[in-house]
């Protein structure tokens, strides 16, 4: 068993997770307040951009395996090398859903 150290930026927090251990487990633990919901890869609620690292995740059925390059599904992710972590980010995919549910992704009117 390894351990590897994971920041998460813009927030201070750093915990210890055991290549072993699925990111938010540990969070949790350590009282770290990373969101989450179903626990099984598919909600995506858990979801932190990759800054730094990398992380093995097969089971995080909710990314496409190019989505899980650049994010983590914290309730999957597990750690294979000290990383840095951004909380709330989620995939562009994700995130046009989201906008579109919100109606926020339309074009301003024009003025004429
Ligand atoms: S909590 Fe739902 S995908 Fe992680």
């Amino acid at each position: 068993m390894t351990e590897y150290t994971v920041e998460f930026v813009g927030t201070g927090e750093t915990i210890e997770v055991a290549d072993t251990d699925t990111i938010l487990s540990r969070c949790l633990d350590e009282g770290v307040a990373q969101e989450y919901s179903c626990r099984v890869g598919m909600c995506l609620a858990c979801t932190a951009e990759i800054v730094e690292g990398e992380v093995t995740q097969p089971a995080a059925r909710g990314l496409t395996d190019e989505e899980k390059e650049t994010y983590a599904l914290t309730c999957m992710a597990r750690p294979k090398s000290d990383l840095k972590l951004d909380r709330g980010k989620y995939p562009p995919s994700i995130e046009d859903d989201a906008a579109v549910e919100a109606g926020t992704d339309e074009e301003a009117p024009a003025d004429d």
